[in-house]
């Protein structure tokens, strides 16, 4: 096997909830590193599962009054649907309760026994009198011992941010009945994170490259300055725990937080048995790679549990090559709220119908290899993919492939010419440095580098105006040369942003008969096929329904006021000497940006009269337009032509969506009786050329 051989993961989420948007985010961010990582020949197992186990889930079936196992299985049926849905492709998902799993947590847990790191005492805890049993701080309630506000859960106070243990509580009360909590002794076992041989392998394992500088600084500040940071870690749980029984110990679960990473395994443990893979051999493999993704809540499990449980372990476990931790989803730079409004399903997401590549994109761009939070707002969603997606990248290939299909059959020239080449070594050449990005995690400045990529593209389309040529007798060389360019190039920004947005990926390939599995084998297209539409831009509205966004902007004054202006100034204007006073001052002219702009995209639009709906390329963006001129244009003959917009027209909320300025036509008054006509500069006019 040649390449690197690297298994993957992401956090396991708990099954007792349906997926949030955080969860889109990490498994998107992985999905994209592992489809480039394939691109690149490489063999990846990029495995997940639920993580079934623990005192909540238990507690929430019981209220059901279903199993636990019938409330996991229930939540693990929704899965499916999102990850399909965004096209995060996982080789398997499990379930950490599983054979595979309570088979790799009891090994785990005798190697360690064995090695001398298990530990055995006696502790007291809260105990319930009335649902007899003992409870997690969470499910204990009283006055916070240091500031007196009530109802504060059993291990800190969200009213002065004390941290205590619950026993330190006052008058504490049971979650689950109420009732006053007695302490209660239990045997416990715990893994012992302060032996010397931990601390010293933990300072070894953090201080390696294998974290990020922000993560493997946390992890020093943890270990303490002379390593005597860390508590043994309680590792048990008493009956009744919906978790996997700890061996020769009746009646005691391991904690849910000592099985779930070790689903991880379990979860390749059941991949490889489907695939005839022998797991022990692959992990104890010096070149297998392990490779975790995970949020910055997490880091304290697998950083320093974690790596210490299996280094421990020993042969065949390995601990991980790499922990690659991420921030969380804000919304508005804010923690999402659903009561703010501010919550965003990522199910309503496509049950909207919404593009899962728009998503897949945006939190692309919005990545990378620090431990930031990536922040979605609505508007800036619209705008980069509109801008981005639609407006540079589609927008090449639905400029340039209709006249190969409807004058060369499709067919593609190879003979570039000087420019074309040299148009598409850059392209060649930048892929490079895009991989490294990709493999870094930087993949937003993959995207940016892409972008500044079809923006030379559609530099070089408008240089050579396909358009232009396709009218002038004896230039189908040329127009057959400019338009194979243009795709070919197409064909090379599509290969590096197929690990980000697969679905239009596809289509792409089915349009270009080309491949885009691989990301160094050249790719040559003799012909393709003819062109259907590859991306539609977002409208406002899609985001709007997708949660509630801030407030717009205030709507013109109240219309009585309004209708009082317009007759004063239309009394105004019947005073007036000349049909052409009141005069403006060339200030007021120069208020108005006239630019050339080239209509990219011409449709029309369900269930209105009069409208057409343009996308106008402006050279540096796109705008959509919805204009009155149906009655006298047929869209397809509109694409490509050049006119004047009014580019700092404010936008306008229409039925149909958002206008964005304004077409310039002539009529006459009544705009109907001889026609509408578009105007259109003298040729040699650029998109985005100012007319003053
Ligand atoms: O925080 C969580 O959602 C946990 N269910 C993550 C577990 S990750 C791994 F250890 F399984
Ligand atoms: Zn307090």
């Amino acid at each position: 096997m040649t390449g690197r051989r690297i298994f993957v993961t992401t956090a396991l989420p708990y099954a007792n909830a349906p997926f949030h948007i955080g969860h889109i985010m990490e498994y998107t961010q992985a999905d994209i590193w592992v489809r480039y990582q394939r691109m690149r020949g490489n063999t990846v197992y990029f495995v997940c599962a639920d993580d079934a186990h623990g005192a909540p889930i238990m507690l929430k079936a019981e209220d059901e009054g279903i199993t636990p196992q019938e409330l996991v299985a229930r939540v693990a049926a929704t899965r499916p649907a999102y990850l399909d849905g965004f096209h995060i492709r996982f080789d398997h998902w499990h379930t950490t309760d599983s054979p595979e799993n309570t088979f790799l947590a009891q090994d785990i847990y005798r190697k360690l026994k064995a090695a001398g790191f298990i530990e055995q005492r006696t502790i007291e805890q809260f105990f319930d009198p009335v649902k007899q049993m003992f409870l997690p701080d969470r499910y204990i309630k009283g006055e916070c011992p240091r500031c007196g506000a009530a109802d504060q859960y059993g291990d800190n106070c969200e009213a002065c941010g004390a941290v205590y243990a619950p026993t330190d509580l006052k008058h504490p009360k049971s979650a689950l009945s109420g009732a006053t909590p007695v302490l209660k002794a239990s045997e416990h076992f715990f893994f012992r994170l302060s032996d010397p041989r931990c601390v010293a392998f933990l300072r070894e394992w953090t201080g390696d490259d294998r974290l990020q500088p922000q993560i493997a600084n946390k992890a020093n500040e943890w270990l303490g300055a002379g390593g005597d940071g860390l508590a043994d870690w309680d590792i048990s749980r008493d009956a009744p725990y919906f978790g996997i029984p700890i061996p020769d110990a009746p009646g005691k679960y391991f904690y849910v937080w000592l099985d779930a990473p070790i689903g991880y395994l379990a979860s390749l443990k059941a991949h490889c048995a489907k695939q005839g893979i022998d797991m022990a051999a692959l992990l104890a493999d010096p070149a297998t790679e392990q490779v975790h993704f995970i949020g910055k809540d997490i880091v304290y499990f697998h950083c320093l549990f974690w790596p210490a449980l299996l280094h421990f372990a020993g042969t065949p476990y390995r601990t991980p090559d790499r922990v690659y931790v991420h921030g969380f989803v804000t919304v508005g730079g804010e923690k999402m709220s659903k009561s703010r409004g501010t919550g965003i399903s990522p199910l309503r997401y496509l049950e909207l119908g919404m593009n899962p590549d728009w998503l897949r994109y945006y939190l692309a761009a919005k990545m990378n290899a620090a431990v930031e939070d990536v922040d979605f707002t609505g508007e800036d969603f619209i705008a980069r993919v509109n801008s981005d997606l639609v407006g540079k990248y589609v927008n090449i290939v639905s400029r340039c492939a209709g006249f190969l299909t409807k004058r060369f059959d499709g067919r593609l020239t190879h003979d570039f010419g000087a420019d074309g080449l040299r148009l598409l070594d850059t392209l060649r050449e930048a892929q490079t440095d895009i991989g490294l990005a990709f493999d870094g995690r930087e993949f937003s400045r993959a995207l940016r580098e892409i972008m500044a990529l079809a923006d030379r593209v559609n530099e070089y389309v408008n240089a050579n105006a396909p358009w232009v040529l396709a009218k002038e007798a004896g230039r189908e060389a040329d127009l057959q040369r400019v338009c194979s360019v243009a795709i070919t190039a197409f064909a090379e920004l599509s290969r590096m942003l197929a690990p980000v947005i697969p679905g239009t990926i596809a289509k792409v390939e089915a349009l270009l008969g080309v491949s885009f599995a691989s990301w160094d084998l050249s790719l040559a297209i003799e012909r393709i096929n003819p062109y259907a539409h590859l991306m539609t831009r977002i409208e406002e509205q899609q985001v709007g329904a997708l949660f509630e966004l801030p407030a717009a902007a205030p709507p013109p004054p109240s219309s009585p006021q309004r209708h009082a202006q317009h007759q004063q100034k239309t009394e105004d204007k019947m005073q007036t000497a000349s049909q052409w006073e009141p005069f403006i001052s060339i200030d007021d002219f120069s208020k108005v940006d006239l630019r050339i702009v080239r209509i990219a995209n011409a449709e029309h639009v369900a269930g209105a009269d009069k409208l057409l709906k343009l996308t106008l390329d402006l050279g540096t963006e796109t705008r959509t337009v919805f204009a009155g001129i149906k009655s006298a244009y047929d869209p397809a003959t509109l694409v490509g032509r050049l006119t004047v917009m009014v580019a700092n027209l404010a936008p306008r909320k229409m039925k149909f969506g958002l206008s964005e300025g304004m077409v310039l036509a002539a009529s006459d008054p009544d705009g109907q009786t001889s026609g509408l006509f578009l105007l259109s500069p003298d040729s040699g006019a650029q998109p985005g050329m100012r007319v003053k």
